[in-house]
């Protein structure tokens, strides 16, 4: 079903990354060590493709997702978040196409060990293998006699497998449902209730934060690859007639987006296009406005490097069958190199149809502006969290060599905490005092702090700069007398003396 193959063990050739800062070991025991992810039942062994978020992954975690809910929720006031059940009955599945589409290709090697096949060729070839037929795969694999990378031996078939988890419901007599593998499918069967219930209006988006399940065959590279992941999922369903318009259109129509198209393939460089560019090339409007509202959510809120995030168009091949136009998000990850974290998919009315037929439910409703019934297409911006959270670390992770520790250079409205509160000394009460009404202005403000005494200042610098706290604030024995404090720029070191009434002004500058 997805053409998810976009995850490289190695870094892609077009990465702007030529020699990667850092390695993933490298990254993956940093955000172990300080808690921030790290793999899940790790005391029995853990388990492959499985990982638990610290208090301070969470932190960044939930600071993303917040960040998602405000920004798309908002883009139009009949746009609801739901939540719905993770485990869906088997009809949802087939009329979604997944009981029979959802698969993967394996590669099986001689002694029974299984890799996927599309990844084994990316990571042997150097190139993307994407909707390759398993004949095709398997021609490639004899052609460049590529071994089993685990046990060095030969591959001897190649063929699909169903990623879905089934569950078995009740005991005794039970009856199988699935593991949803997208958050995707619960929009669509709630669709006619919430249509109901809400403005009966067209456009309507429900919106899913929540946790899909796929039995990946080579799970690996942290959470860019997992069994269990969290998705934020934004489906619109919209009358087909309008896909020539957007109400909102004047304001990207010459905003430029970071475009790789397939007729871009051979150099993968990013060309920078406006949308009234890309409506000349016959992507619809509808399409092109969310394709421009998707990158300001990137590089205005999140304040990604601009030269680390592009739109990459699939072609007819790569593509997903339910997706008539579809265009990966993309980030470029330092020792990964580019990576799909998301995509814009334009689902026609491929599931709504599916549910009808397979349901017996119509899911036509009466489009109260054109005064005629349709059944809805979808169009749907579809985000993995983890991803994007692996994003936002690996961008924001530092070896500053000559401070002789890491900085996590998170943004402020990202990071676990805004601000670090340090008494000078920890043993002189009117000093550690001054630090608690410090750190109660800040908490009444609702402003994410941490209160740290321990050590010296220095290391206590170096512990706030490793879990990206943008701002140090010392409380020294003249605070006492001028009711100043010292206030340390996390990114540039720089220090500066202000007087305890204006830190909140300061903080929000
Ligand atoms: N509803 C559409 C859909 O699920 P997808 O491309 O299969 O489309 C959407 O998945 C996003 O979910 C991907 O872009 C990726 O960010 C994330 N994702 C998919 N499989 C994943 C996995 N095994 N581990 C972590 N994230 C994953």
């Amino acid at each position: 079903m997805t053409q998810d193959t976009n995850v490289p063990d190695t870094t892609h050739p077009d990465s702007t990354n030529s020699t990667p800062k850092f390695t993933s070991e490298e990254f993956a025991t940093f955000l172990k060590k300080k808690g921030f992810i790290y793999p899940s039942s790790a005391i029995y062994g853990g388990l492959a493709g499985l990982y638990d978020y610290g208090h301070l992954g969470t932190k960044v975690k939930h600071n993303f997702q917040n960040l998602w809910r405000k920004y798309f929720l908002s883009l139009n006031q009949n746009f609801y978040e739901i939540e719905t059940s993770n485990i869906a009955a088997e009809g949802v599945f087939k009329a979604s196409g997944h009981l029979e589409n959802f698969t993967d290709p394996v590669a099986i090697s001689e002694d029974g060990h299984f890799e996927r096949a599309d990844h084994l060729l990316e990571k042997e070839l150097g190139q993307r293998f994407e909707g390759l037929t398993n004949q095709e795969m398997m021609d490639l694999i004899k052609k460049h006699n590529i071994k089993c990378p685990k046990t060095g031996t030969n591959i001897v078939e190649v063929k699909h497998v169903n990623m879905m988890f089934p569950v078995s419901l009740g005991v005794g007599k039970s009856h199988t449902a699935y593991l949803r593998p997208e958050t995707a499918q619960s929009p669509f069967i709630n669709f006619k209730t919430q249509f109901e219930i809400q403005r009966k209006k067209l456009p309507m988006g429900l919106a899913i934060i929540g946790r899909a399940y796929r039995n990946e065959i080579s799970p690996r590279n942290l959470t860019l690859r997992q069994r269990e992941f969290t998705q934020a999922e934004l489906q619109i369903f919209f009358n087909p007639e309008k896909i020539q318009q957007h109400e909102n259109w004047d304001d990207i129509e010459y905003y430029e987006l970071n475009t790789v198209l397939v007729e871009d393939r051979k150099t993968n460089k990013i060309t920078k296009r406006t949308a009234k560019d890309l409506l000349a090339l016959g992507l619809p409007k509808f399409y092109v406005y969310h394709l421009a509202i998707i990158q300001k959510f990137y590089l205005e809120v999140l304040k990604i490097n601009p030269e680390k995030f592009r739109l990459y168009q699939l072609n007819d091949k790569e593509k997903a069958f339910y997706n008539r136009f579809h265009f990966d998000l993309e980030t470029d990850l330092t020792a990964h190199g580019w990576t799909e974290v998301g995509g814009l998919h334009y689902r026609t009315d491929h599931d709504l149809k599916g549910h009808q037929n397979i349901s017996k439910e119509k899911m036509e409703v009466m489009d109260e502006s054109t005064q005629s019934k349709c059944l809805p297409h979808v169009l749907e911006l579809s985000f993995g969290v983890d991803r994007n959270v692996f994003t936002i670390l690996d961008h924001a992770y530092q070896n500053e060599k000559d401070r002789g520790n890491i900085v996590m250079q998170l943004k402020q409205n990202i990071t676990p905490f805004t601000a670090a509160v340090f008494p000078l000394v920890k043993n002189k009460e009117p000093i550690v005092n001054k630090a608690k009404e410090v750190l109660k202005i800040l908490k009444d403000a609702n402003i994410s702090s941490f209160y740290d005494k321990a050590s010296s200042i220095g290391k206590r610098y170096a512990r706030a700069d490793e879990i990206g706290i943008k701002w140090g604030i010392t409380i020294d024995f003249d605070s006492l007398d001028d009711n100043c404090i010292t206030i340390r720029n996390r990114d540039t070191t720089e220090q500066e003396r202000i007087k305890i009434t204006e830190l909140l002004s300061f903080l929000k500058q």
